[in-house]
């Protein structure tokens, strides 16, 4: 008998489970139109079941047992929107054991653990789905996986943390300091329970190593990813750049050159002509390069209740549509390249240099020279006066330059004389050379 009823054990009822509740019960017709199936949330799971929520009438089906969910045959899929490593992995591999379908918010599990549970749903002939844990509303991982099959990416670049660019454009528009925005960006729900994985660039780190594995089709694993957040980031820093014609954001850069990639976070100086300088606010986007269908781009809100529950919904009609097709489980295709990783030699960038140095003859020649010698020159200098005269504060672009040579002129520079202080040292992207 054809089935008129898909059953769905939610597990979290929080900011995203709101959502999905909200979206399954107001899109319902159209949901039903297009899968031919009722979707029912028929349990869900919280941490705390005496704590108020912002729909009523939904008392009977919340428990604060996961048996209820995991051992319920009537159930077919469960959405995990609990978040963190543990219970959440233990829940999902227990769901699909159990023969039920995934779909999932999270990046943290998916980064570290994505692997182990797809080869699971794969033995078990179950879907898993995540395409809300990276840029939330943005349908970016099947743009990935479906719109570039028959393309090979060899670039992208993300701004995938919401809280770090809202950090970085209310520095860069009104001058904010960092630890207020951060309290604001805190207060306004975007932030993670610990911001830290914002502001030091984990949380963009699991996205790029779930884009990246994806979009590569290699199995890169987190601690490929060479990370750094946006702490250091100064006024000074955004004032400069924007001079120069950039905006600072924390940009996740995964570039493939040949079969070698490289895969980092970092604060970036955009030039203004890259459609990523203007993403504000908390708005992600992630810019992706292909072979042959060159420049492509995708913009939208990177968290909040309805555009993540969006995603999440969409993955759970996915799921729908499989069931009725029979082809759960089948979708999936695991990375099938191999991984090489590039060295410090042919990681090549342009770079943004700000120091500190006494204020002598010679000076602007002796660090010309002293970059020359290790393969950089130069296409900017900015020079101008600091602490009443007494030093000068130099900026300096750079051509491009490989990530060792620079690394190499970094500790030189801590220990030279001349030098009081090398206050940042950025990737400049966006520009032609
Ligand atoms: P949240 O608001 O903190 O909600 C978490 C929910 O899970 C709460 O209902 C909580 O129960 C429940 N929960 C937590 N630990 C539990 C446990 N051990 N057992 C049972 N229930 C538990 O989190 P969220 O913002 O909705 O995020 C959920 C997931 O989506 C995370 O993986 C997050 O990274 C991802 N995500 C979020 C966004 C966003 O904009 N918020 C965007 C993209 C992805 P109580 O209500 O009883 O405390
Ligand atoms: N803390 C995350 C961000 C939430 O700011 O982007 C969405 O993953």
């Amino acid at each position: 008998m054809e089935r008129k009823l898909v059953k769905v054990g939610l597990m979290g009822f929080g900011t995203v489970g709101t959502g999905v509740i909200r979206l399954i019960q107001g899109h319902q017709e159209d949901l039903f139109k297009q899968t031919g199936v009722s979707i029912e949330v028929a349990k869900i799971l919280v941490r705390d079941k005496a704590k108020p929520r912002s729909i009523d009438g939904l008392d009977e089906q919340v428990t604060d047992k996961p048996d209820d969910l995991l051992q319920d045959p009537q159930i077919d899929v469960i959405v995990e929107v609990i978040g963190g490593i543990h219970p959440a992995k233990e829940y999902i591999l227990a769901a699909l054991e159990h023969g039920k379908h995934v779909v999932t918010a999270n990046k943290d599990l998916m980064a570290l653990h994505g692997a182990e549970i797809l080869e699971k749903a794969q033995e078990k002939g179950c879907d898993v789905f995540y395409e809300a844990s990276v840029a939330g509303g943005i349908p970016i991982l099947r743009a990935l996986v479906e719109g570039f099959s028959s393309d090979r990416i060899t670039k992208m670049m993300g701004i995938v943390n919401g809280t770090t660019n809202y950090i970085l454009t209310k520095m860069s528009e009104e001058g904010a300091a960092y630890a207020d925005v951060l309290k604001e960006a805190q207060a306004l729900g975007y932030a993670e329970a610990d911001p830290t994985s914002d502001v030091e660039g984990f949380d963009a780190a699991r996205k790029m190593a779930i884009l990246s594995t994806l979009g590569f089709r290699v199995p890169l694993r987190l601690e490929d990813v060479e990370v750094k957040g946006i702490s250091k980031v100064s006024r000074e820093d955004i004032a400069y750049g924007k001079k120069l014609g950039y905006a600072v954001k924390l940009i996740g850069l995964a570039q493939r050159d040949g079969e070698e990639i490289e895969v980092s976070v970092q604060p970036t100086m955009v030039h203004k002509t890259h459609p990523l300088a203007s993403v504000n606010g908390v708005f992600n986007a992630v810019y992706v390069h292909g072979e042959a269908v060159g420049e492509t781009m995708f913009y939208g809100p990177g968290a909040g209740e309805l555009p993540t529950a969006t995603a999440v919904v969409s993955d759970l009609v996915t799921v729908v549509k499989n069931m009725k097709l029979g082809v759960n489980g089948r979708g999936m295709v695991a990375p099938y390249k191999e991984k090489v990783l590039k060295d410090d030699s042919n990681k090549l960038s342009r770079y943004f240099l700000r120091m500190i140095v006494t204020d002598k003859r010679g000076v602007l020649a002796q660090l010309t020279q002293l970059l020359a010698e290790n393969n950089i020159s130069l296409v900017q200098v900015l020079q101008q006066p600091y602490n009443a005269g007494a030093q000068a504060e130099i900026i300096l672009v750079t051509h491009q330059a490989a990530k060792r040579d620079m690394d190499a002129v970094l500790a030189i520079l801590a220990d030279l004389d001349i030098i009081v202080e090398v206050k940042s040292c950025y990737r400049v992207e966006g520009e032609e050379e």
